[in-house]
């Protein structure tokens, strides 16, 4: 039996073979088709049953079926998964579109394509929506796009995170400009809400055309391998266009995105974990811009020293060392929660605890690219910094970087730019800014990575670290080229003179005795070093001056 309601009557019951009706034809047929319309309390209330019944059904048995042959699970069920068991409160479940050109007159689904309502995560309210690809592939039409528009209003209005799972054909082709009307509309509250409370995708499916802005806009992107789908035009246009052949996978898949785009922030194999993974992101934001995070009880000891950490740098300041395992034994019970873990994977951008309180976690990784700073890098800690700054989330940086990355590639990409929004995002942030050298900051490295100079509040420097503008041969080279040029052994004097810049530079206390860093500290403190500094600044008010908006270099 098809699931559509063509233009019948929604408050009028219908014998089984006959479909049910569309929105507009309600208020005349309530009044006009009397007849067929329930009249005792009774039959009202079965007729009422009856509909919801099928709103829930969305497109229907065989659509659901072909649903899980792909793999795929309902709208209905990944709500299910996502939020706290039995209290989601759906609305507009009986909204139909009102479409009727291209045969959309026959095709009308209660709830047309999407499900939205609010619900709870770990007891904490969310608004979200969840499309449904059984209804028209989960299109958006202008019913579809005004229930999301309803609950982002909802969200942004009572300060609660939106969550949107998107498994859509994009706009609604039948309904033309009306869709893509409204498709701006739903980008437009994104923007506005943008800052003000967190917004979470999931694309648990296609994610087409100029639908994948919308989850661009949002915070966080999830994505799940096999299943999930993003790109602004498909295999075939692409074909067509530039005659590549590409799969689905390989154009737009979930690795494709959290490796070489960096589109997507979060990757799974399984929507199961996809949504787990949603729950746990969340337990580390507030619900809007003027909520504190929220602080869980912590049991691990705040004044817990690691000696693992002294030793945990190698002599040879050329070997890499595990930044995610130093981390991890600074912060509550040893757990992160990466973001974008597999892109820009020479930069370290993470979730974590201090003393229950949530912080993001900004580190280099020297096992990687030796932890320069390139373009990619730039722009992935840039946008994480810039979130955290929105959300009041204390920002703890570990520093070991030689500077940015050469190369005609890196200049002509614009690393210039890029580098800058890094730097940008570091200035203009105001939550809390705790930084630790563990061993290089060379040049404008050294002055981007939250220094004391760009409103860093508290500066540390374990005595492995190097602060200088440059590393000490490129140093002499230059500012000594003469001399080693004109000694009896250029390269017995090029040697001295660099071991003189590193006696001199490649140490933290020229800078602390400038005040640049707080203290010098044993690596084994410092955890108990960082909470006691976070419970120090946690109240820190900080304001820039007043202006429309900054004029970050995009
Ligand atoms: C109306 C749509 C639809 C759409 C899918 N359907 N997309 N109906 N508008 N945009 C319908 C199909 O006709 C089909 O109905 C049902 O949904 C399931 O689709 P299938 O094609 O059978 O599923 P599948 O093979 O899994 O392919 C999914 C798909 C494909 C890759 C998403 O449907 C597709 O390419 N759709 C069109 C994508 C697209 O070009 N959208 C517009 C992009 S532009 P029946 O009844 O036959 O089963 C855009 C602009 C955004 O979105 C505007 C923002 C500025």
């Amino acid at each position: 039996m098809s699931h559509s309601m063509p233009p019948e009557d929604l408050a009028t019951p219908r014998p089984a073979s006959r479909p049910g009706p569309g929105e507009e034809a309600l208020a005349e047929d309530t009044a006009q088709t009397a007849p067929h319309a329930p009249r005792t309390t009774a039959e009202k209330l079965a007729h009422l049953r009856a509909l919801r019944q099928r709103s829930l059904e969305g497109g229907g048995a065989a659509r659901l079926q072909q649903q899980h042959a792909r793999g795929k699970l309902s709208a209905r069920e990944r709500l299910d998964l996502l939020l706290d068991p039995g209290i989601f409160q759906e609305i507009d479940a009986l909204a139909l579109s009102r479409a009727t050109a291209f045969g959309l007159d026959q095709e009308r689904y209660l709830g047309d394509g999407v499900v939205t309502g609010y619900g709870r995560i770990d007891g904490r309210l969310v608004y979200v929506f969840a499309q449904d690809f059984t209804v028209l592939g989960g299109s958006l039409s202008e019913a579809h796009g005004a229930k999301i528009c309803k609950v982002m209003d909802l969200a942004l209005k009572t300060g609660a995170p939106l969550i949107g799972i998107n498994d859509s054909g994009g706009a609604r082709i039948q309904e033309g400009v009306v869709s893509l009307g409204a498709y701006a509309e739903v980008f437009l509250r994104n923007t506005l809400a943008s800052g003000v409370i967190p917004q979470l995708s999931v694309i648990l499916g296609p994610c087409a055309g100029g639908a994948v802005y919308s989850p661009a806009i949002t915070d966080f992107i999830f994505m799940v391998r096999g299943i999930s789908h993003m790109f602004v035009t498909g295999p075939d246009v692409v074909r067509t266009v530039t005659h590549e052949e590409v799969t689905f996978e390989e154009l737009g898949g979930a690795d494709v995105h959290a490796e070489r785009s960096g589109v997507a922030h979060f990757v799974a194999d399984s929507e199961v974990e996809a949504l787990a993974q949603v729950r746990r992101l969340l337990s580390y934001l507030p619900s809007n811009n003027v909520d504190p995070p929220p602080r869980l009880p912590c049991t691990d000891p705040p004044d817990r020293q690691d000696p693992r950490l002294n030793t945990i740098i190698p002599d040879d300041p050329t070997r890499p060392y595990d930044m995610h395992a130093l981390v991890r034994m600074v912060v509550d019970d040893g757990e992160l929660l990466e973001v974008q873990a597999g892109f820009a994977a020479n930069l370290l951008t993470a979730f974590a605890r201090l003393n229950g309180r949530p912080v993001g976690i900004v580190a280099q990784v020297p096992s990687v690219l030796a932890g320069v700073l390139d373009i990619d890098a730039s722009v992935k800690g840039a946008r994480f910094v810039r979130f955290c700054d929105c959300f009041n989330i204390p920002l703890v940086t570990f520093v070991d970087v030689p500077g940015f990355l050469p190369g005609v590639a890196q200049e002509h990409g614009g690393i210039i730019r890029h580098g800058a929004k890094l730097l940008y995002a570091y200035c203009e942030a105001t939550v809390p800014k705790l930084t630790v050298i563990t061993r290089k900051a060379y040049g404008g490295a050294y002055d981007v990575m939250s220094s004391k100079h760009i409103r860093g509040d508290a500066n540390f420097a374990w005595p492995t670290a190097e602060i200088a503008v440059m590393g000490a041969e490129g140093a002499v080279n230059i500012i000594f080229r003469d001399e080693i040029a004109r000694a009896p052994d250029p390269i017995a004097r090029r040697r001295e003179l660099a071991a003189a810049y590193e006696a001199q530079f490649a140490n933290p206390y020229e800078a602390a005795a400038r005040g640049y860093l707080d203290a010098v500290i044993e690596p084994a403190e410092t955890r108990p070093r960082l909470i006691a500094a976070l419970e120090a600044v946690h109240t820190k008010r900080d304001n820039n001056p007043p202006k429309k908006h900054g004029n970050i270099p995009l």
